[in-house]
């Protein structure tokens, strides 16, 4: 999606915006642009369609840019075409007013009709260019006066960083429903889309919250409510490194993610659990509230939701309690069924995908209690649920989500336990089995990443296939969807993950001789029913790669070309250790065919749009 970048101080704008639209890549765009403001040149405004590189050429790394106020942006097109024109900043047309966006004006074209009916004329087809003609429209001569009447008039999700040619000293930034933080240094502050944006010159930073608006100096920054009433806003600390958001020798984000995740599982679980017990501090629940639960409902998008299908079956199974696991985009239109006796849990690791948000919003107007577990800290998921439980993946730029997976669902074994504990629907002795099955799974999750190049041979193999099929049953098949995911997303191969059982009813019409089938068979209770499927994939000739646990392997041999074999752990925990290959597989596939693995086309890393 979109990212913003603003800058305010006394040195050279230009090439610190550029700096920081660069860590904001990774969140997906076609095009991109500086506005700068300098006191000799007034607003100077490039823009190009295509990677950052082109606008860093065209304005030779910034330094044809003079001016040290100014805002950068990388678009991700909604309203029209990947552009120049369409690139934002979007520029009134008296050029007083500059503006980079992020999100969705609704009434967009009932506001463009109206300019147009007073003689203002269009250059793009952007929503954006309307908030830029509207602004100058409105203005008078008072900045913030112009800011709040435009913001009455649109509706929509935005974040808005905004530079006025009239007040050169400042910038305003504004959000509702899309992201925007404040960094703050000595002689300068900046705003941005996210935190990776600013950490390389502040990790002082706020978090601006939805109706809340910022004028930006040198020296400081004051927010206002919606009703330009000042607020008061804590300030933060980032403590992660830089390095954290570097590739640190791997050819790309995601090879350097998916080998994170060892740390990032201990990271995660390891300081949760104290004396062989899990300890939630962050949670607050009672029994009562528990015992009186009439529903789970896990709402999430794309990955998270691959997440919240496993987890429905180890919560079914610990808790006795019905989960519903909801897309988050669908939940909203399909009137769910929540009370006061509902939990939402939320699934997400930017915390700002809109879906998940507006979902969340309405599980709460509903009644329901929302326990949010995700990765971004301040992200407004996490700050709008009742509860949330981080991840403690660190930061996650490659598209195609590995390490955060892998946390959320670790996240999601310990609600399971803790829960279970409160509500006595586990023994002590089950209790005692995961929790130390659940401390061996960074080192199991080693071994796995030691065996990589198998893997890479099965891709070496198979990337040219057309289409590849995943198939399992119970929570394999939760994890082939993520499997199946993963390679679509980065390679481009047609793929689809299958109910084994369900092959039969339609699907296997598809299977024919040289087909590539992923068959998942850790699952020992569904071992055999999952064979039969297996056979009946092979006798159509399809070719086999089956991934089972090392005590299963010398089973599946029989049958299969290829077997991936992990480690054995207990069943509610393989998730975390299937995923591995699938992840490493889809990696290597697409590194064989050359694809632009950490951004994928047509992809963006926080979906802040509907
Ligand atoms: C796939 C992927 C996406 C995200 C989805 C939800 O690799 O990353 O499917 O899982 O867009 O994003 P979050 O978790 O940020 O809400």
């Amino acid at each position: 999606m979109c990212g913003i970048v603003g800058f305010v101080g006394r040195e050279e704008a230009a090439p610190i915006l550029l700096e920081g639209l660069s860590r904001l890549e990774y969140r997906g765009y076609d095009s991109a642009g500086l506005a700068i403001w300098g006191a000799q040149d007034g607003l100077q405004v490039v823009k190009a369609k295509g990677r950052l590189q082109v606008l860093s050429d065209l304005t030779q790394g910034g330094a044809t840019l003079h001016g040290s106020i100014g805002l950068g942006h990388t678009r991700w097109a909604t309203h029209g075409e990947p552009s120049d024109v369409n690139s934002h900043p979007q520029v009134s047309e008296r050029g007083r007013f500059a503006v980079v966006h992020n999100g969705i004006v609704e009434n967009y074209m009932e506001i463009r009709e109206f300019l147009q009916n007073q003689g203002i004329t269009f250059v793009s087809q952007t929503d954006t260019e309307v908030v830029a003609q509207l602004l100058d429209y409105l203005y008078e001569g008072d900045l913030l006066d112009a800011v709040a009447k435009m913001l009455h008039r649109i509706r929509g999700a935005y974040a808005f960083g905004i530079i006025c040619a009239d007040c050169p000293d400042k910038l305003v930034a504004v959000r509702k429903d899309s992201p925007l933080i404040l960094g703050h240094g000595e002689g300068f502050q900046m705003l941005a889309s996210d935190v990776t944006a600013v950490i390389k010159y502040t990790r002082e930073v706020t978090y601006l919250d939805n109706d809340e608006l910022a004028v930006v100096t040198p020296d400081g920054v004051q927010v206002y409510d919606a009703y330009l009433q000042p607020v008061e806003k804590e300030q933060h600390h980032v403590d992660w490194e830089i390095s954290a958001a570097e590739k640190g020798g791997y050819e790309h984000f995601m090879a350097k993610e998916i080998m994170e995740q060892p740390e990032a599982f201990r990271k995660t679980v390891f300081p949760r659990i104290r004396d062989g017990q899990v300890a939630l501090d962050d949670l607050h629940f009672e029994k009562d509230y528990l015992e009186q639960l009439d529903k789970i409902y896990i709402i999430a998008c794309g990955s998270s939701y691959h997440v919240g299908m496993v987890a429905k079956y180890n919560f079914e199974k610990l808790l006795r309690k019905p989960v519903e696991v909801a897309l988050a985009s669908e939940f909203r239109y399909s009137e769910p069924i929540v009370t006061g006796h509902t939990l939402a849990l939320v699934i997400s690791q930017s915390g700002e995908t809109i879906d998940t948000l507006t979902a969340m919003r309405e599980a709460k107007r509903l009644g329901a209690r929302a326990l949010a577990i995700v990765n971004v800290v301040g992200s407004t998921i996490a700050r709008e649920a009742d509860d949330v439980l981080y991840t403690w993946a660190g930061p996650e730029i490659a598209v195609a989500t590995t390490k955060a997976y892998s946390t959320q669902m670790a996240v999601t074994y310990l609600i399971a336990l803790y829960f279970a504990q409160m509500m006595g629907t586990i023994s002590p002795e089950e209790y005692a089995a995961i929790v130390s099955e659940l401390l061996l799974i960074p080192t199991k999750l080693e071994t796995i990443l030691a065996q990589s190049q198998d893997i890479q041979y099965y891709a070496s193999l198979y990337f040219n296939h057309p289409s590849i099929f995943f198939i399992g049953r119970n929570i394999d098949y939760a994890v082939g969807m993520e499997g199946s995911l993963k390679l679509k997303e980065i390679s481009y191969i047609h793929s689809e993950a299958y109910a084994a059982g369900e092959l039969k009813h339609g699907t296997i019409s598809l299977i024919e001789p040289g087909t590539l089938v992923v068959a998942l068979a850790s699952c020992r209770a569904v071992f055999e029913k999952e064979m039969s499927n297996v056979v009946e994939v092979k006798s159509r000739g399809a070719d086999v790669i089956a991934l089972t646990t090392e005590d299963l392997a010398g089973e599946t041999a029989k049958t299969v070309d290829h077997t991936i074999a992990i480690p054995t752990t207990h069943p509610m925990l393989l998730p975390s250790l299937d995923v591995v290959p699938l992840q490493l597989f889809a990696y290597y596939v697409a590194l064989q065919r050359g694809c632009d693995i950490d951004k994928p086309r047509n992809l963006a890393k926080s979906v802040t749009v509907e």
